[in-house]
């Protein structure tokens, strides 16, 4: 007899190397709280629909609440059968409230549930890179106007070809960073589609109103088929090429930074606070920051390049290789994040000696 959500019917445990290699708890708890939120609002359909009473519905939002409580302030506690973050959620409630919480899971399944708690996470996760996009254009914006007066040789082929305002050069990069942020902000529209209610592959068999449990989620609409609504990784994907290709923006005015530091070009100095010395060449800048931006580009794309191979050989549905999509998804939002941030210190401080 095992104690897992879905041990009703195995009599032994799952192998040792197998639990490990299927827990994701250390990865997914990252979506706590839109777990929750999205369980709040799943148990107040339940009971529209009289599978739940008010009663039982107060005592799982209650019980929930304290869950999210117990992780904001870092006190929950993981036990070992906590497999995901459903399943965790799931465990301490039923030990918080008893009974009722078994009646949640009615209808719903991890498979809808996960996809509708990744595209909450996303949809409040790609804000935060957007603002540091902006926030990178308009530094680049106002130094370009600070440095209006200053030329340069303008380069093809990496050979002097004809000469240009610096601030030229500037723009041209927040140019390209203007088209990732309409990229960013054509997404959000794919991403805010609601897939809950769609189960495991076959719908939801009660009746729920999932247009109202759009609206109390404040997703613009609905999934329209449930198995595509749990197969599709397409809003990840798109997220993954997304940073790929803001970080491959990120490299090239990066590449075009190191060369143009480099003794030899002598146009710009790197801030001290952007870079790093060598112990045996005092003489030595070395512009760290910009190749750690280049660097990370690889990363990036690596994400991007890993979920679509996982993606592609899978039968219809909801299939456990797909469970690997959130490290790739957090992952490039830390580094796209990370990277960002690096890159507007270092156009605001760099000097600039052409
Ligand atoms: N932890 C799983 C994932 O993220 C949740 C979905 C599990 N579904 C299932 N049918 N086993 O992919």
């Amino acid at each position: 007899m095992t104690e897992k959500l879905w041990g009703g019917r195995f009599s032994t445990s799952v192998d040792d190397e197998l639990e490990k290699l299927n827990s994701s708890i250390n990865i997914d708890k990252e979506l706590y709280a839109e777990d929750i939120a999205g369980s709040i609002a799943y148990a107040k359909s339940l009971v529209s629909v009289n599978l739940l009473t008010e009663e039982e519905c107060a005592q799982i939002c209650n019980g929930l609440n304290r869950i999210k409580t117990e992780w904001d302030e870092g006190r929950f506690e993981i036990k070992k059968n906590d497999e995901d973050i459903h399943t965790a959620n799931e465990r301490r409630l039923k030990e918080l409230i008893g009974e009722p919480a078994t009646k949640l899971h009615v209808g719903r399944s991890r498979n809808d549930q996960v996809a509708t708690d990744m595209k909450l996470w996303l949809r409040s996760h790609l804000i935060d890179l957007e603002l540091l996009m902006l926030e990178l254009i308009k530094v680049t914006l106002e130094r370009s106007t600070k440095d209006i007066d200053v030329l340069m040789p303008g380069y093809t082929h990496l050979q002097q070809a004809q000469p240009v305002r610096w601030s030229h050069w500037l723009l041209s990069h927040a140019w390209s960073l203007k088209s990732d942020v309409d990229r960013l902000e054509d997404m959000k529209k794919r991403v805010n589609i609601m897939p809950l209610g769609s189960g495991a592959l076959a719908g939801n068999p009660f009746d729920i109103d999932r247009k109202q449990l759009a609206r109390a989620l404040d997703f613009a609409d609905v999934t329209q088929n449930s198995m595509q609504a749990v197969s599709d990784r397409d809003f990840i994907v798109e997220f993954l090429f997304m940073c790929s290709l803001t970080g491959v923006h990120m490299s090239r005015w990066a590449e075009d930074l190191i060369i143009f530091c480099s003794k030899e070009f002598g146009y710009v100095t790197i801030d001290e606070a952007y870079s790093t010395g060598s112990s045996l060449m005092p003489q030595k800048r070395n512009p760290d920051s910009l190749e750690l931006i280049r660097g990370t580009a690889g990363g990036l794309f690596g994400n991007c390049c890993s979920l679509m191979m996982t993606m592609k050989g899978l039968p219809s549905t909801y299939n456990k290789d797909m469970q690997g999509d959130k490290e790739v998804m957090f992952d490039s939002y830390h580094k796209l994040q990370s990277i960002l941030k690096v890159a507007i210190g270092v156009i605001r401080t760099l000097k600039v000696s052409i």
